[in-house]
């Protein structure tokens, strides 16, 4: 049975963070040889990986959505697929008001296909929540690259540009009315800015016309549980601009 809000919110320890200033307040209840060596991925140490014919798809990613995502399932275009069990494509509504994009998957989502099911999605669902948003509803979730870096280290920038093409075709056919980038990677992937993330919160940023703005990471913020509140902010702050940008005929239920 699904948590309540009030649940989830105390489940994740972010209430009261978790709330619009002025709100009522709620009382808190809540092996290929074109590969390189396995060895070499495991240390994350970055590798030079030979370019096979999959990379052709990369380059030029499929027009519509079931296409692209069986490229990715296929993709071997850098070392990360050597050690995935499946590639993560995202989940939720494909007309989204909202994209999240995080850094890449972990085991959880390794194992059962769907980016943040583990903890740090557990954070990510309760600020949706917190935002009366649930993902599968006008919000959609993905990553800067669609398999697991070994012990869940960063992506390589390598690895982040040979996923690239398919970010961005997901971008163009979701159409989001927001971008919000969770964490360093998500901006490093998508804008190439590498300044550091306090630099870039609280900014309406831009990629191709749509607005972007950034926040802290979910797996951050469990390990720094005082920057929950300035995510908080950013949420508010994401939020505002897609008011502002949102055509009055999208009858946005916000
Ligand atoms: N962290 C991410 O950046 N993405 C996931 O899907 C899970 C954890």
């Amino acid at each position: 049975m699904g948590m309540t809000r009030e649940q989830m919110l105390a489940e994740m320890g972010i209430a009261p963070i978790w709330r619009e200033r002025g709100a009522e307040p709620t009382p808190p209840s809540v092996p290929d040889a074109s590969l390189p060596p396995a060895d070499a991925v495991a240390l994350g140490r970055p590798v030079a990986v030979a370019v096979d014919a999959a990379v052709a798809a990369v380059s030029a990613p499929a027009s519509d959505w079931d296409g692209l995502a069986a490229q990715v399932a296929a993709c071997r275009a850098c070392a990360l697929c050597r050690e995935r069990k499946q590639a993560v494509f995202g989940v939720g509504d494909r007309r989204p008001d909202w994209l999240f994009i995080g850094e890449g998957p972990g085991a959880e989502e390794d194992a059962r296909g769907e980016p943040f099911v583990g903890q740090a999605g557990k954070l990510l669902d309760a600020m949706l929540d917190a935002l009366d948003l649930k993902r599968g509803e006008r919000v959609y979730i993905a990553n800067a690259v669609k398999c697991r870096p070994p012990g869940n280290r960063t992506p390589e920038p390598d690895e982040m540009a040979a996923c690239r093409p398919f970010l961005e075709r997901q971008i163009e056919l979701l159409r989001p009315g927001i971008i919000v980038l969770l964490g360093k990677a998500a901006v490093h992937a998508l804008l190439h800015d590498d300044k550091a993330l306090g630099a870039l919160r609280g900014r309406q940023l831009e990629y191709r016309g749509i607005p972007v703005v950034v926040t802290y990471h979910p797996a951050y913020l469990l390990r720094n549980l005082p920057e929950k509140a300035k995510a908080w902010e950013d949420l508010l702050f994401a939020r505002r601009c897609l008011r502002a940008t949102a055509a009055p005929e999208a009858g946005l239920p916000f």
